[in-house]
Protein backbone atom coordinates (compact mmCIF):
# COMPACT_ATOMS: atom_id res chain seq x y z
CA UNK A 1 0.00 0.00 0.00
CA UNK A 2 1.37 3.52 -0.54
CA UNK A 3 1.78 6.21 1.47
CA UNK A 4 -0.80 7.98 -0.05
CA UNK A 5 -3.48 4.92 0.26
CA UNK A 6 -2.58 4.24 3.67
CA UNK A 7 -2.91 7.96 5.21
CA UNK A 8 -6.78 7.88 3.29
CA UNK A 9 -6.97 4.68 5.02
CA UNK A 10 -6.42 6.55 8.59
CA UNK A 11 -8.67 8.93 7.91
CA UNK A 12 -11.66 6.61 6.45
CA UNK A 13 -10.88 4.66 10.04
CA UNK A 14 -11.17 7.94 11.78
CA UNK A 15 -14.52 9.13 9.78
CA UNK A 16 -15.79 5.48 10.73
CA UNK A 17 -14.79 5.76 13.60
CA UNK A 18 -16.11 9.15 14.56
CA UNK A 19 -19.77 8.02 13.18
CA UNK A 20 -19.93 5.21 16.08
CA UNK A 21 -18.72 7.65 18.61
CA UNK A 22 -21.28 9.73 17.44
CA UNK A 23 -24.04 6.99 17.56
CA UNK A 24 -22.65 5.64 20.96
CA UNK A 25 -22.68 9.73 22.23
CA UNK A 26 -25.92 10.50 21.24
CA UNK A 27 -27.44 7.41 22.61
CA UNK A 28 -25.76 7.62 25.60
CA UNK A 29 -25.60 11.56 26.65
CA UNK A 30 -28.50 13.85 26.61
CA UNK A 31 -30.47 13.03 23.71
CA UNK A 32 -32.90 10.37 24.77
CA UNK A 33 -33.37 6.95 22.77
CA UNK A 34 -35.52 4.88 25.06
CA UNK A 35 -38.90 3.58 25.19
CA UNK A 36 -38.69 2.83 28.85
CA UNK A 37 -38.42 6.51 29.35
CA UNK A 38 -41.81 7.85 27.68
CA UNK A 39 -42.53 11.55 26.90
CA UNK A 40 -45.87 11.74 25.32
CA UNK A 41 -48.77 9.68 26.20
CA UNK A 42 -48.78 7.12 23.28
CA UNK A 43 -45.11 5.74 24.76
CA UNK A 44 -46.55 6.19 28.49
CA UNK A 45 -49.12 3.64 27.33
CA UNK A 46 -46.54 1.27 25.48
CA UNK A 47 -43.77 1.61 28.54
CA UNK A 48 -46.69 0.88 31.20
CA UNK A 49 -47.73 -2.56 28.99
CA UNK A 50 -43.49 -3.22 29.22
CA UNK A 51 -43.22 -3.14 32.57
CA UNK A 52 -46.83 -5.18 32.85
CA UNK A 53 -44.92 -7.85 30.51
CA UNK A 54 -41.53 -7.44 32.67
CA UNK A 55 -43.09 -8.24 35.97
CA UNK A 56 -45.24 -10.96 34.68
CA UNK A 57 -42.88 -12.72 32.55
CA UNK A 58 -39.88 -12.24 35.55
CA UNK A 59 -42.07 -14.02 38.21
CA UNK A 60 -42.80 -17.00 35.66
CA UNK A 61 -39.46 -17.46 35.07
CA UNK A 62 -38.05 -17.26 38.90
CA UNK A 63 -41.24 -19.82 39.60
CA UNK A 64 -40.00 -21.85 36.94
CA UNK A 65 -36.55 -21.51 38.16
CA UNK A 66 -37.41 -22.41 41.77
CA UNK A 67 -39.35 -25.40 40.64
CA UNK A 68 -36.17 -26.78 38.17
CA UNK A 69 -33.48 -26.28 41.05
CA UNK A 70 -35.92 -28.17 43.91
CA UNK A 71 -36.32 -31.23 41.32
CA UNK A 72 -32.88 -31.41 40.56
CA UNK A 73 -31.76 -31.53 44.13
CA UNK A 74 -33.99 -33.85 44.68
CA UNK A 75 -33.11 -36.12 41.98
CA UNK A 76 -29.40 -35.73 42.78
CA UNK A 77 -30.02 -36.88 46.56
CA UNK A 78 -31.97 -39.79 45.25
CA UNK A 79 -29.55 -40.76 42.41
CA UNK A 80 -27.51 -43.83 43.27
CA UNK A 81 -30.19 -45.65 45.54
CA UNK A 82 -32.08 -46.65 42.67
CA UNK A 83 -32.40 -49.42 40.32
CA UNK A 84 -31.82 -48.78 36.59
CA UNK A 85 -35.56 -49.67 35.54
CA UNK A 86 -37.38 -47.06 38.06
CA UNK A 87 -40.00 -45.13 37.52
CA UNK A 88 -39.61 -41.46 36.80
CA UNK A 89 -42.14 -40.31 39.17
CA UNK A 90 -41.68 -38.46 42.27
CA UNK A 91 -41.90 -40.47 45.23
CA UNK A 92 -45.62 -40.75 46.48
CA UNK A 93 -46.83 -39.47 42.89
CA UNK A 94 -49.48 -41.34 40.86
CA UNK A 95 -49.91 -41.20 37.15
CA UNK A 96 -53.10 -39.48 37.86
CA UNK A 97 -51.68 -36.84 40.04
CA UNK A 98 -49.06 -36.11 37.56
CA UNK A 99 -51.61 -35.53 34.51
CA UNK A 100 -54.02 -33.32 36.83
CA UNK A 101 -50.71 -31.36 37.66
CA UNK A 102 -49.92 -31.23 33.64
CA UNK A 103 -53.28 -29.75 32.72
CA UNK A 104 -53.43 -27.07 35.81
CA UNK A 105 -49.99 -25.96 34.48
CA UNK A 106 -51.32 -25.69 31.10
CA UNK A 107 -54.69 -24.10 31.72
CA UNK A 108 -52.91 -21.51 33.71
CA UNK A 109 -50.41 -20.98 30.61
CA UNK A 110 -53.34 -20.52 28.76
CA UNK A 111 -54.78 -18.01 30.85
CA UNK A 112 -51.61 -16.04 31.24
CA UNK A 113 -50.92 -15.94 27.26
CA UNK A 114 -54.64 -14.98 27.16
CA UNK A 115 -54.23 -12.22 29.99
CA UNK A 116 -50.86 -10.80 27.42
CA UNK A 117 -53.24 -10.81 25.35
CA UNK A 118 -55.93 -8.40 25.80
CA UNK A 119 -53.10 -6.18 27.78
CA UNK A 120 -51.43 -5.94 24.54
CA UNK A 121 -54.63 -5.51 22.23
CA UNK A 122 -56.32 -2.95 24.79
CA UNK A 123 -53.03 -1.36 24.91
CA UNK A 124 -53.18 -0.54 21.39
CA UNK A 125 -56.93 0.28 21.21
CA UNK A 126 -56.45 3.30 23.71
CA UNK A 127 -53.49 4.67 21.75
CA UNK A 128 -55.52 4.67 18.70
CA UNK A 129 -58.20 6.77 20.40
CA UNK A 130 -55.03 9.30 21.46
CA UNK A 131 -54.83 12.29 19.54
CA UNK A 132 -57.14 15.39 18.05
CA UNK A 133 -58.10 14.03 14.92
CA UNK A 134 -59.79 17.77 13.89
CA UNK A 135 -56.74 20.00 15.13
CA UNK A 136 -53.33 17.99 14.73
CA UNK A 137 -50.88 18.36 13.15
CA UNK A 138 -49.66 16.65 10.09
CA UNK A 139 -45.95 15.74 8.72
CA UNK A 140 -45.42 13.72 5.61
CA UNK A 141 -42.16 11.15 6.64
CA UNK A 142 -40.82 9.51 3.29
CA UNK A 143 -38.13 6.83 4.16
CA UNK A 144 -35.49 7.41 1.49
CA UNK A 145 -32.32 4.93 0.92
CA UNK A 146 -30.93 5.78 3.77
CA UNK A 147 -32.08 9.47 4.84
CA UNK A 148 -35.44 10.96 6.12
CA UNK A 149 -37.68 13.09 3.60
CA UNK A 150 -40.24 15.32 5.84
CA UNK A 151 -42.92 17.57 4.66
CA UNK A 152 -45.48 20.02 6.97
CA UNK A 153 -48.70 19.39 5.70
CA UNK A 154 -50.76 22.70 5.19
CA UNK A 155 -53.88 23.83 2.99
CA UNK A 156 -52.01 27.24 1.67
CA UNK A 157 -49.03 25.54 -0.28
CA UNK A 158 -46.85 28.72 0.15
CA UNK A 159 -46.86 27.50 4.18
CA UNK A 160 -46.00 23.93 3.53
CA UNK A 161 -42.07 23.37 4.73
CA UNK A 162 -39.81 20.91 3.74
CA UNK A 163 -36.98 19.30 5.41
CA UNK A 164 -35.16 16.56 6.35
CA UNK A 165 -33.99 14.21 9.20
CA UNK A 166 -35.11 16.59 11.77
CA UNK A 167 -38.87 16.84 12.89
CA UNK A 168 -39.69 19.67 15.14
CA UNK A 169 -43.18 19.40 17.12
CA UNK A 170 -44.66 21.34 18.75
CA UNK A 171 -44.88 20.27 22.63
CA UNK A 172 -48.99 19.55 23.83
CA UNK A 173 -50.42 18.99 20.63
CA UNK A 174 -50.50 15.80 18.62
CA UNK A 175 -49.17 15.15 15.34
CA UNK A 176 -49.94 12.81 12.79
CA UNK A 177 -47.40 11.27 11.05
CA UNK A 178 -47.91 10.12 7.44
CA UNK A 179 -45.70 7.73 6.67
CA UNK A 180 -44.43 7.02 3.01
CA UNK A 181 -41.40 5.34 1.52
CA UNK A 182 -39.49 6.12 -1.73
CA UNK A 183 -38.28 2.95 -2.18
CA UNK A 184 -38.00 -0.60 0.19
CA UNK A 185 -39.98 -0.57 3.17
CA UNK A 186 -38.67 1.30 5.91
CA UNK A 187 -39.93 1.40 9.94
CA UNK A 188 -40.30 4.74 11.77
CA UNK A 189 -39.37 4.90 15.58
CA UNK A 190 -39.03 7.16 17.88
CA UNK A 191 -38.96 5.26 20.84
CA UNK A 192 -39.58 8.18 23.77
CA UNK A 193 -42.65 8.82 22.02
CA UNK A 194 -43.95 5.78 20.46
CA UNK A 195 -43.66 2.04 18.76
CA UNK A 196 -42.62 1.54 15.35
CA UNK A 197 -44.41 1.77 12.25
CA UNK A 198 -43.28 0.28 9.19
CA UNK A 199 -43.07 2.79 5.77
CA UNK A 200 -44.14 0.81 2.59
CA UNK A 201 -43.89 1.42 -0.68
CA UNK A 202 -47.29 2.94 -2.33
CA UNK A 203 -48.75 2.64 0.95
CA UNK A 204 -49.49 5.45 3.10
CA UNK A 205 -49.23 4.72 7.41
CA UNK A 206 -50.28 7.06 10.04
CA UNK A 207 -49.83 7.55 13.58
CA UNK A 208 -50.23 10.12 16.55
CA UNK A 209 -47.49 11.45 18.27
CA UNK A 210 -47.15 13.65 21.14
CA UNK A 211 -44.57 15.23 23.63
CA UNK A 212 -45.22 16.14 26.70
CA UNK A 213 -42.03 17.89 27.33
CA UNK A 214 -39.25 20.08 25.85
CA UNK A 215 -36.78 17.45 24.35
CA UNK A 216 -34.14 16.16 21.60
CA UNK A 217 -35.72 12.32 20.90
CA UNK A 218 -33.46 10.14 18.49
CA UNK A 219 -35.66 8.16 16.31
CA UNK A 220 -34.25 5.07 13.91
CA UNK A 221 -35.35 3.02 11.34
CA UNK A 222 -36.44 -0.16 12.68
CA UNK A 223 -36.41 -2.24 9.66
CA UNK A 224 -33.47 -3.32 7.67
CA UNK A 225 -33.50 -1.71 4.44
CA UNK A 226 -29.99 -2.07 2.96
CA UNK A 227 -26.37 -1.61 3.70
CA UNK A 228 -27.09 1.68 5.54
CA UNK A 229 -29.87 0.91 7.65
CA UNK A 230 -28.11 1.07 10.54
CA UNK A 231 -27.13 4.84 9.56
CA UNK A 232 -30.67 5.96 8.72
CA UNK A 233 -31.51 8.23 12.21
CA UNK A 234 -33.27 11.41 13.06
CA UNK A 235 -34.47 13.54 15.43
CA UNK A 236 -37.18 14.85 16.99
CA UNK A 237 -37.31 18.20 18.60
CA UNK A 238 -40.04 19.00 20.68
CA UNK A 239 -40.15 22.83 21.80
CA UNK A 240 -42.95 24.70 23.30
CA UNK A 241 -45.69 26.48 20.68
CA UNK A 242 -44.15 29.78 20.35
CA UNK A 243 -40.11 28.22 19.61
CA UNK A 244 -41.62 25.88 16.97
CA UNK A 245 -43.82 28.79 15.33
CA UNK A 246 -40.47 31.19 15.35
CA UNK A 247 -38.76 27.83 14.37
CA UNK A 248 -41.46 27.57 11.13
CA UNK A 249 -41.41 30.77 10.33
CA UNK A 250 -37.62 30.98 9.67
CA UNK A 251 -37.45 27.70 8.04
CA UNK A 252 -40.38 28.62 5.59
CA UNK A 253 -38.14 31.96 4.53
CA UNK A 254 -36.01 31.26 1.52
CA UNK A 255 -31.91 30.59 2.55
CA UNK A 256 -30.15 33.62 3.74
CA UNK A 257 -26.67 32.66 2.26
CA UNK A 258 -24.06 33.82 4.73
CA UNK A 259 -23.00 37.34 3.09
CA UNK A 260 -19.28 38.11 2.15
CA UNK A 261 -17.39 37.27 -1.11
CA UNK A 262 -16.62 33.68 0.12
CA UNK A 263 -20.12 32.76 0.53
CA UNK A 264 -21.12 34.47 -2.75
CA UNK A 265 -18.21 32.22 -4.47
CA UNK A 266 -19.41 29.42 -2.71
CA UNK A 267 -23.14 29.68 -4.01
CA UNK A 268 -21.86 30.13 -7.29
CA UNK A 269 -19.82 26.87 -6.97
CA UNK A 270 -22.36 24.74 -5.65
CA UNK A 271 -24.92 25.99 -8.56
CA UNK A 272 -22.47 25.13 -11.09
CA UNK A 273 -21.78 21.75 -10.00
CA UNK A 274 -23.66 18.56 -10.30
CA UNK A 275 -24.92 18.94 -6.19
CA UNK A 276 -28.06 20.94 -7.82
CA UNK A 277 -29.66 17.81 -9.70
CA UNK A 278 -30.77 16.42 -6.41
CA UNK A 279 -30.64 18.70 -3.77
CA UNK A 280 -32.80 21.91 -3.80
CA UNK A 281 -31.83 25.33 -1.98
CA UNK A 282 -34.45 27.47 -2.23
CA UNK A 283 -34.51 30.76 -3.34
CA UNK A 284 -31.85 29.42 -5.87
CA UNK A 285 -31.85 27.95 -8.89
CA UNK A 286 -30.75 24.43 -7.14
CA UNK A 287 -33.76 22.24 -7.38
CA UNK A 288 -32.89 18.75 -7.44
CA UNK A 289 -35.73 16.30 -5.52
CA UNK A 290 -34.12 13.18 -5.20
CA UNK A 291 -31.42 13.83 -2.01
CA UNK A 292 -32.40 15.95 1.19
CA UNK A 293 -33.12 19.67 0.76
CA UNK A 294 -30.75 21.75 1.99
CA UNK A 295 -32.32 25.40 2.50
CA UNK A 296 -31.26 25.76 6.07
CA UNK A 297 -28.51 22.86 6.19
CA UNK A 298 -26.65 24.66 8.97
CA UNK A 299 -29.41 25.08 11.33
CA UNK A 300 -29.60 20.61 11.58
CA UNK A 301 -27.68 18.62 13.96
CA UNK A 302 -25.92 15.78 11.81
CA UNK A 303 -24.93 14.90 8.67
CA UNK A 304 -26.08 12.23 6.44
CA UNK A 305 -28.89 11.50 8.57
CA UNK A 306 -27.33 10.87 11.67
CA UNK A 307 -23.73 9.31 10.58
CA UNK A 308 -21.58 12.68 11.65
CA UNK A 309 -22.14 15.32 13.45
CA UNK A 310 -22.66 18.75 11.33
CA UNK A 311 -19.69 20.36 11.14
CA UNK A 312 -17.95 22.14 8.35
CA UNK A 313 -14.78 19.36 9.06
CA UNK A 314 -17.17 16.80 9.08
CA UNK A 315 -19.26 17.87 5.82
CA UNK A 316 -16.07 18.46 4.07
CA UNK A 317 -15.23 14.64 4.46
CA UNK A 318 -18.73 14.21 3.49
CA UNK A 319 -19.17 15.26 0.09
CA UNK A 320 -14.74 14.55 -0.40
CA UNK A 321 -15.63 10.74 0.01
CA UNK A 322 -18.97 9.89 0.65
CA UNK A 323 -18.49 6.32 0.14
CA UNK A 324 -15.86 6.11 2.82
CA UNK A 325 -17.97 7.70 5.42
CA UNK A 326 -21.53 5.60 4.02
CA UNK A 327 -20.58 2.76 2.18
CA UNK A 328 -22.99 2.42 -0.75
CA UNK A 329 -25.00 6.16 0.12
CA UNK A 330 -26.88 7.33 -3.19
CA UNK A 331 -25.00 10.19 -2.75
CA UNK A 332 -22.43 11.30 -5.92
CA UNK A 333 -18.78 12.02 -5.52
CA UNK A 334 -18.88 15.22 -6.96
CA UNK A 335 -15.00 16.35 -7.83
CA UNK A 336 -14.54 19.55 -6.10
CA UNK A 337 -11.11 21.44 -6.20
CA UNK A 338 -9.19 22.00 -3.46
CA UNK A 339 -9.49 25.94 -3.98
CA UNK A 340 -13.41 25.88 -4.66
CA UNK A 341 -13.81 23.32 -1.49
CA UNK A 342 -13.47 25.60 1.44
CA UNK A 343 -15.94 28.59 -0.26
CA UNK A 344 -18.37 25.73 -1.05
CA UNK A 345 -18.47 24.67 2.78
CA UNK A 346 -18.40 27.94 4.26
CA UNK A 347 -21.72 28.42 1.72
CA UNK A 348 -24.10 24.87 2.94
CA UNK A 349 -22.75 25.36 6.35
CA UNK A 350 -23.70 29.06 6.38
CA UNK A 351 -27.45 28.36 5.26
CA UNK A 352 -28.61 28.37 8.83
CU1 LIG B 1 -34.57 2.47 6.47
CU2 LIG B 1 -33.80 0.66 7.80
Amino acid sequence: MTKRNGEKGAGLKGAVFCAYAFVLFDACAGHQQSAVDPAGPQSGKIAVLWWFFFGLLTTIFLIVMVFTLLTLTRRGHRSGQEPLNASHLPPGADEKELTRIVAAATIATVLILFVLLIASVSTGKSISELGDKKNGMVIEVTGNQWWWHVRYWNDDPSQMLVTANEIHIPTGRPVMIRGMSQDVIHSFWVPNLHGKRDLIPSRVTTEWIEADQPGIYRGQCAEYCGLQHAHMALWVIAEPQAKFDSWMKHQLRPASPPGGPTGERGKQIFLNSACIYCHSIRGTAAGGQTGPDLTHFGSRRSIAAGTLPNTIGNLGGWITDPQGIKPGTHMATIPVSSEDLQPLLEYIEGLK
